[in-house]
């Protein structure tokens, strides 16, 4: 299992393109099942949750081409299998949202039900009770979701008992091919939904409301094929921001969307850092400053994500004062405070509380760590950098889930990170 070993102490400095969406992407191949014509997804990140995707399409017979920029061309058509199985699921999360596809264009699935997840129980409720809604026959049997329709799926009014960004994205991609209107209602905002409502549009589907809490859906017979490129990944910017503002560098991420991040910036304004922005980059600069710790509450978009939790946590364990990071959106999200604790910080977390204490420290010491989730795992990253000494980051599969060339991206900024082949 590889490593990275982190010198700490770098201020970083440079410049960086921003990769596709992972979340968008993950998605947005899911969509293709939507359609007998092949749907061209460009911007796709090289990572090791996309692999997983196009392994899951694979083994039920959709052809894919992929071209040296990464282009990916989805042939749903060539779909011999309608199952979804347990090996490919209990990995990643997002596999689950063929199911919806494959019930509205084909009139059955098998997915394997996801299972438990190292930040939280994360049900599937939501997403069930919208297909059962619009009329799906679903049962449970060997842990599997079996579900069928006859004709078509029905036009339907859902109204979500919470904001979920996948039930969202399933319920729409579903109601696309259903017969007459959809009101879904308490939807997710995320920038991820918006990019695939204009890929499904892209495809012919007629969708409003995408970005606001009511989305409608008024379902077509079919969807063609279409050539859609995937948004810039505001889980990455935000990451690159809140390393660099942590080390009190300076800069520049070029392909990115400062709109989808407008939480986060003013955050790191408050920590301190200059900031300035043009269509498609950001810029960044701390000017050798120490970062100011900043309190905030993770919810769902447009507020603070729980995507980028750990990572500012890492950033206020060496700021200037003290602050509280209080998660809202996932049960078990504050696994990093353990391992940050372990390289001295002073993080203080009641039992079953959802808000963490963190006091500023001058400086943070190395350690072996590790974590078991993407996002925990990148921030112990952030940590190695502001450490003093060697940190070595245990299970980085996880990061290569989600983080295109972590190392090579850190290295252009001057940071001193090795991937160490185990
Ligand atoms: N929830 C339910 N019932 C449901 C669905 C969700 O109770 O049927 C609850 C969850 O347990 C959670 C909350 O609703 O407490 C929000 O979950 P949501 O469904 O919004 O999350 P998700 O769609 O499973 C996506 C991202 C996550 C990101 C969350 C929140 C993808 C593939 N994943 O997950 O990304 O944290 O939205 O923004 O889009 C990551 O990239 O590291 C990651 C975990």
């Amino acid at each position: 299992m590889d490593k990275l070993l982190i010198t700490g102490g770098t201020k970083l400095d440079g410049e960086l393109r921003i990769s596709g969406a992972k979340n968008s992407a993950l998605i947005i191949l899911t969509s293709s099942l939507l359609s007998n014509e092949p749907v061209t997804i460009c911007n796709v990140p090289h990572l090791h949750d996309i692999t997983t995707m196009i392994e899951l399409l694979g083994c039920m017979g959709v052809e894919m081409v992929i071209d040296e920029k990464r282009n990916i061309e989805v042939h749903a058509n060539t779909i011999k299998q309608f199952t979804a199985p347990y090996e490919l699921v209990k990995t990643m999360r997002a596999s689950f949202l063929v199911l919806g596809p494959m019930l509205a264009h084909y009139g059955q699935a098998e997915v394997s039900l996801p299972g438990g997840c190292a930040i939280g129980p994360r049900p599937v409720d939501q997403h069930l009770q919208g297909l059962t809604a619009m009329g799906a026959d679903i049962y449970m049997e060997d842990g599997y979701v079996k579900a069928s329709v006859k004709g078509r799926l029905k036009g339907a009014h859902i109204l979500f008992d919470v904001k979920t960004v996948g039930g969202t994205e399933h319920i729409m991609m579903s109601a696309t091919l259903a017969e007459g209107r959809t009101v879904m209602e308490n939807c997710a905002r995320e920038p991820e939904i918006v990019d695939l409502a204009d890929c499904l549009i892209s495809m012919g589907a007629d969708i409003e409301g995408q970005g606001t809490d009511t989305i409608v859906v008024n379902g077509v017979e079919e969807l063609k094929g279409c050539r859609h490129r995937v948004i810039p990944d505001r889980v990455e910017t935000g990451t690159f921001l809140i390393a660099v503002a942590a080390t009190g560098g300076h800069v520049k991420l070029k392909d990115a969307q400062p709109d989808h991040l407008e939480a986060v910036l003013l955050k790191l304004a408050d920590a301190g850092a200059e900031i300035s922005c043009g269509k498609d980059w950001i810029e960044l600069d701390m000017k050798g400053r120490k970062p100011k710790a900043v309190s905030l509450v993770t919810s769902p978009y447009p507020a603070f994500p729980t995507d980028l939790q750990a990572q500012i946590m890492a950033m206020n364990c060496i700021a200037e004062g003290s602050a509280t990071v209080t998660e809202t959106v996932f049960e078990n999200r504050f696994m990093h405070i353990h391992e940050m604790n372990r390289m001295g910080a002073r993080i203080k977390l009641e039992a079953n509380s959802t808000t963490a204490y963190v006091e500023g420290v001058e400086l943070l010491k190395g350690a072996p760590v590790m974590a078991n989730d993407l996002r925990a795992s990148v921030s112990l990253v952030i940590a190695g950098l502001v450490a003093e000494g060697n940190t070595i980051v245990d299970r980085i599969y996880h990061i290569d889930r989600g983080y295109e060339q972590i190392e090579e991206k850190l290295q252009l900024l001057g940071a001193n990170v090795k991937r160490i082949a185990a």
